[in-house]
């Protein structure tokens, strides 16, 4: 049976990804996108989303609930250094499909309630709606299944500080509540879990330039921006967290292993906001998580190529920097 899920999403390179396996994947029964603010302009990303189901042939097809526009108490920060527009400047004119009325928050509330202990949720961008969602219906976490965070390191490096990894940085507060409130979490880290095994090298990404699909295509200029950013900062591929975070949970065959961790975020350190502990037994504390340690990197990617090789019919031409695409 295909897993039924939400993505809630700060859409912009690999975000489109994994929303294009919760779209194709015919493991997955995605229910409805969910978009938080993020990666980079909120318009943007809702922009970002509905390209991304235009690729795969799929506008109309699954609603897209805008949901907090900010962080919980502090300012929004961009990551449009790392992602550029996050879509590698590629537009499609989705008239017609707009964005449901219902906040994202509201959504996520009721279709938990409507089917309790069914419906799982990655979260891929920072934790607010998720949050937010708890502190309104405190029966929220208890009617989520499963709820797949890419976010934080595991005691490793971050990414946007020394200490932290961005979408655990943005709202710290968001995610500390989360980790509090309950949820079966499974976390999907930047370091050392994506560095290791989701970094596509060059080799992988000319094999995937090569497929020749309209997803293929879109693929390779969604992650320009990022290989770029890359190369600045000594990773030798893209970086593939979200779309990792997806892919575990509707192929759990892919972890070679975990552990269960007491996780906890710093909102108050100086140096240190957003850090995430990841205390394992030893120290006493009760574990609130399980955290993914090891994947095994070649399905990762065999994956990824697979779902990128599917032949789809993007519903409208798409607008490129260098001219129009799939024009039919
Ligand atoms: C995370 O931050 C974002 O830039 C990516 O989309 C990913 O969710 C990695 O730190
Ligand atoms: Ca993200």
């Amino acid at each position: 049976m295909p897993v039924p899920l939400i993505i809630d999403t700060d859409t912009a390179q690999d975000d489109c990804v994994a929303l294009l396996a919760g779209l194709l994947d015919p493991a997955a029964d995605l229910r409805a996108i969910t978009m938080v603010a993020g990666n980079v302009g909120f318009a943007q990303q809702v922009r970002n989303a509905f390209l991304t189901l235009n690729v795969a042939g799929r506008l109309g097809h699954v609603p897209v609930h805008t949901g907090c526009a900010r962080p919980l108490v502090r300012p929004w920060v961009s990551a449009e250094n790392v992602h550029g527009d996050g879509a590698g400047g590629l537009s499609v004119d989705h008239a017609g499909y707009a964005p449901d009325p219902e906040h994202a928050v509201d959504a996520l509330v009721r279709m938990a309630a409507e089917h309790p202990g069914e419906l799982s949720i990655v979260a891929i961008g920072p934790l607010t709606n998720i949050a937010a969602a708890a502190a309104k219906d405190p029966g929220f976490p208890g009617n989520v299944k499963a709820l797949y965070v890419m976010g934080g390191s595991n005691n490793g490096r971050g990414n946007i500080t020394a200490a932290a990894e961005y979408n655990f940085y943005v709202d710290p507060e968001a995610a500390k509540a989360v980790f509090a409130a309950g949820f079966a979490v499974t976390v999907v880290p930047w370091h050392p879990l994506t560095l290791r095994d989701a970094v596509f090298g060059p080799p992988l990404l000319a094999d995937i330039a090569a497929i020749g699909t309209p997803l293929a295509e879109f693929f390779t200029r969604v992650c320009a921006a990022t290989l770029e950013f890359d190369r600045g900062v000594g990773i030798h591929g893209t970086t593939h967290p979200d779309s990792l975070t997806a892919a575990v949970l509707l192929h759990p065959g892919l972890v070679r292993r975990s552990g269960r961790y007491n996780v906890d975020i710093e909102t108050a350190g100086e140096l240190t906001r957003g850090y995430s502990a990841m205390s394992w037994g030893v120290h006493g504390l009760a574990a609130n998580a399980t955290v993914i340690e090891e994947v095994d990197p070649d399905g990762f990617a065999d994956y990824i190529r697979g779902l990128l090789s599917t032949p789809t019919t993007p519903d409208r031409p798409v607008s490129g920097p260098d001219g129009p695409l799939w024009a039919g």
